[in-house]
């Protein structure tokens, strides 16, 4: 694994606003922020801060974002807690209340998220909860987590009968991505990241599905310009549509493309057998099979959006679960309504719109897509 790198400056930082009145903020893009203090703190009016990490992004990133902080704030503490999908619940989340009390902290200390997704989720969420709501700064070191998870405050922990199912929506101060972190992620973890990245294209922005599939290769091999390119215009379109529904009474449930056959493979699985990633790239396979099993889109796109997928080295195929299992645990998921399972299908190249399918087609879709 290479080692961290810490100097900048190609490609340029670029900065985009989510559009919320007072909860608005900035995502700041760029290479070597983390070393950046008015970058990472600037209009965050508190002495005390708390890091939040895992034991494996803390010996990479802590310490450096630990001595930026100390600019800005009188007490900046870490806590690194453990790694992995399988510890986004409440015994985990206890450890951060548990610090922030045993060490005095007070309603206003800023929380700073300095992980992927699982961290910037959790994070997000003690803020929401510490004496009814504290600040907080997402700093993601995923490629997921900077083109989708740190933005548009959705936080949550797991719980066992479903992904995502205990949280908040609660906006962060700030998004700093800095793009030399994603240097030190394995290569699994990037392909990961690409299933959120191709997810825009098909939803709402064909001509970046186009520029993806030009560009696969790059974003692999991890080319800087790619990259920032990708999270740039993934920030965009996320940052569009949370402006324009930021509590999902409507059109936000787009993002969720993919993600309610994803989150049955990850909660069927056992939470963290899968990467997330991995899951919504399968679950995107499936729903764009079953957009054209629906004829809302010709079965020749729903192929071009699966080889992208297999393209980004993501599978396509989910594990054999049994339909009647898929089914019991999509029902489990916060776009069912009553009981009845709705999915975000492709109706249009670069359009996607929530959708309710036959069970007999959804279980078409299973069965000719699990091994
Ligand atoms: P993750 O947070 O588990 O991170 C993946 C792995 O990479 C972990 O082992 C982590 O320790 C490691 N890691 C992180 N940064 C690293 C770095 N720079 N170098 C080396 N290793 C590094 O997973 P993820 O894919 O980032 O996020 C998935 C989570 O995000 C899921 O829980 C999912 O539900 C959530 N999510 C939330 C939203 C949202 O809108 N809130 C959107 C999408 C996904
Ligand atoms: N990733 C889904 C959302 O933010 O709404």
């Amino acid at each position: 694994m290479p080692t961290p790198q810490s100097q900048s400056i190609s490609p340029p930082t670029t900065q985009l606003r989510i559009d919320l009145a007072e909860r608005g903020y900035d995502i700041l893009i760029g290479c070597g922020l983390l070393d950046h203090a008015d970058a990472v703190a600037c209009g965050v009016a508190s002495s005390e801060a708390l890091i939040v990490t895992n034991v494996t992004v803390a010996p990479l990133y802590a310490e450096r974002l630990q001595r930026v902080l100390a600019r800005h704030h009188a007490r900046v503490h870490t806590i690194a807690l453990p790694d992995g999908e399988a510890h986004k619940d409440w015994a985990t989340l206890n450890l951060v209340f548990d610090r922030l009390l045993s060490d005095g902290f007070d309603r206003k200390t800023v929380l700073y998220a300095l992980g992927g997704g699982v961290i910037g989720d959790m994070t997000g969420f003690a803020a929401a909860c510490y004496m009814r709501g504290v600040a907080y700064v997402q700093v993601p070191t995923t490629l997921l987590a900077q083109v989708d998870s740190s933005v548009g405050g959705k936080t949550a922990i797991n719980h066992p009968a479903g992904k995502n199912m205990i949280g908040a929506f609660y906006q962060p101060l700030r998004v700093i991505a800095d793009l030399d972190t994603l240097d030190t992620l394995p290569d699994r973890e990037i392909s990961a990241g690409l299933a959120e990245v191709i997810k825009y294209g098909p939803i709402a922005d064909d001509e970046f599905l186009w520029w993806i599939e030009q560009h696969i290769d790059a974003l692999r091999s991890r080319d800087k310009t790619a990259l920032a390119y990708a999270v740039k215009r993934s920030c965009e379109i996320k940052a569009w549509v949370v402006g324009k529904d930021e509590r999902e009474s409507g059109l936000r449930a787009i993002l969720n493309f993919g993600h309610t056959f994803g989150h049955a493979i990850e909660a069927g699985l056992g939470f963290g057998t899968w990467l997330h990633g991995e899951a919504v790239g399968c679950g995107m396979a499936m729903a764009a099979d079953l957009s054209a099993r629906c004829g809302l889109i010709e079965p020749a796109y729903a192929q071009r959006i699966t080889r992208l997928i297999e393209r980004a080295g993501l599978p396509t195929r989910g594990p054999k679960l049994g339909a009647a299992r898929y089914l019991e645990l999509m029902r489990v998921d916060k776009k069912s309504e009553a009981g009845q399972i709705r999915f975000v299908l492709i109706d249009a190249p670069g359009h996607a719109s929530l959708h309710r399918a036959d069970d007999a087609l959804v279980t078409e879709v299973i069965e000719a897509r699990s091994v």
